[in-house]
Order: structure tokens, then C-alpha cells, then sequence
């Protein structure tokens, strides 16, 4: 796989919503750019038996306890029993609106990990952090805290998203160049703690959209997309996807 192009639902659709929007995802399976799609868990099912296997099913999220008293919570062996492939974890709203931390992101990475599901851990600095000169010790923190344990090795599969808080949800972009250089960094830091082979893409998320994909997925360390907002249009997502093919196919 060279590409991911990931769709985050988040907190929207329904099964009306799902029925409309997968008739008209017409895809051709592509082992280079792979195609995933994270609707809310209860919709997992749904989304499971009405796609192709080629199209990848994802979490948003995953409870880092392996079962029992966690109300609420839905455990690895639940998603697992879904088909599901990738979770997000430590996405910046799960980090703001449920309190967690570098510590739980790790916790919940981990676990993953050790069930065969593929994080997709998402770091990113907020305005302030950016505008002050600390992106990138902040991005550092949040890569060393859950990437240094002795679970993650050389075999360990995971993706990186690179989602600056500013420009999530906000139609507000990070340059090509600004969201290149952040990748570039999360990739010497990969090296630095010798994770540089596990062939691990490092995904942009941050109001992506089939305008702004080309010239995103030009640059030399961006490698597909965390989509929120611009993945509930169907035909927007299979527009960006369709962009990443013809890079791949260049
Ligand atoms: P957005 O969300 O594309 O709506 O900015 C991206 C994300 O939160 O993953």
C-alpha cells in the first residue's frame, strides 16, 4: 500500500445515509491506494455487509481496557469480531471533548496493536502551539509517549495522521509545504527510535477536500488523507481518492 485515502465519519450518517452513500461508491480494487472508511461503531455491521472487501472498515475509536465493567466502551475483540482493520486513536476530539491523554492514546494504541487491528494515531498542535514555536516538541511528545514501549517493533503496522487542530473542521488548510514539513519531522523521529522500516504512511487530516488533495498529495512525505467533513459526500470522497490514484499511476 503507497496510499491511504480514509474516510472519519464521526458522529453522522444513518442507515439511510449509508444506503444512498454506498450505492454510489463504484471502486475497483486498488492494492496501492486503499480505501477505508470509519463510520460510527454501530454502523460498522452495516457498512461490513453492504462493500466490497477491497474497501477497508475502521473504528474511531477503541477502549484500551480488554473487557468488563467499562460502560460505554467497545473492546478490541468487538471490533475485531466486526472485521475491523484500523482504529483511529488520539484523535484531537477524543482528545479535547474525553479528556485523553498521551497516556491513554498509548494505552488504546497498544492494545490495538496486540489485537491485529492497525492504529492510526493522530498528533497535531493547536494554533497557540504553532504560533509560539512549539509544533514540533509537542508533535515529538506525542509520537515518543506512545510509540517508545516494548509492543511496537519492527513489525508493528500503524499509520501516522498529521492533523493540525487549526485547520480540522475549519475549511482552513495547512499548506502543502507547512503539512510536508511536519511529515518530514514525524518521519526522522520514526528513524530516530528505529521504526523507520515498518514502512509506515503518514496521512494529512485537516479539511481535505478534492480541491486541495493534488497538491497535498504532490508533496514527497504525504502519503493519502484522514478525511472528516469532505468524506461524507460521496462523490467528494471518490473525487480525492481518484486523485490519488493518478499519483500513484504518474
Ligand atoms: P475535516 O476532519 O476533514 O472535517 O477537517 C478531519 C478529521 O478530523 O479527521
Amino acid at each position: 500500500m503507497k496510499y491511504l485515502i480514509a474516510g472519519n465519519w464521526k458522529m453522522n450518517s444513518s442507515k439511510e445515509f449509508i444506503r444512498s452513500y454506498l450505492s454510489k461508491l463504484n471502486f475497483e480494487d486498488n492494492a496501492d491506494v486503499k480505501m477505508l472508511i470509519c463510520p460510527p461503531d454501530c454502523y460498522l455491521d452495516e457498512v461490513n455487509s453492504k462493500t466490497s472487501l477491497a474497501i477497508s472498515k475502521g473504528a474511531q475509536n477503541i477502549s484500551f481496557e480488554e473487557e468488563g465493567a467499562f460502560t460505554g466502551e467497545v473492546s478490541a475483540k468487538m471490533l475485531n469480531d466486526l472485521n475491523v482493520e484500523y482504529t483511529i486513536v488520539g484523535h484531537s476530539e477524543r482528545r479535547q471533548y474525553h479528556n485523553e491523554t498521551n497516556e491513554t492514546v498509548a494505552k488504546k494504541f497498544n492494545i490495538a496493536i496486540k489485537n491485529n487491528i492497525k492504529p492510526i494515531l493522530c498528533v497535531g498542535e493547536t494554533l497557540e502551539q504553532r504560533k509560539t514555536g512549539q509544533t514540533f516538541d509537542h508533535i515529538k511528545n506525542q509520537l515518543l509517549t506512545v510509540l517508545t514501549n516494548d509492543l511496537i517493533n519492527r513489525d508493528s503496522e500503524f499509520i501516522i495522521a498529521y492533523e493540525p487542530i487549526w485547520a480540522i473542521g475549519t475549511g482552513e488548510t495547512a499548506t502543502p509545504e507547512i503539512a510536508n514539513e511536519v511529515h518530514v519531522f514525524i518521519d526522522e523521529t520514526l528513524n530516530e527510535i528505529g521504526l523507520s522500516d515498518n514502512n509506515i504512511l503518514i496521512i494529512y487530516g485537516g479539511s481535505v477536500n478534492s480541491k486541495n488533495a493534488l497538491d497535498l498529495f504532490n508533496m514527497s512525505h504525504i502519503s493519502g488523507a484522514l478525511i472528516g467533513g469532505a468524506s461524507l459526500d460521496v462523490n467528494e470522497f471518490i473525487k480525492i481518492y481518484n486523485i490519488a490514484e493518478e499519483i500513484r499511476n504518474e
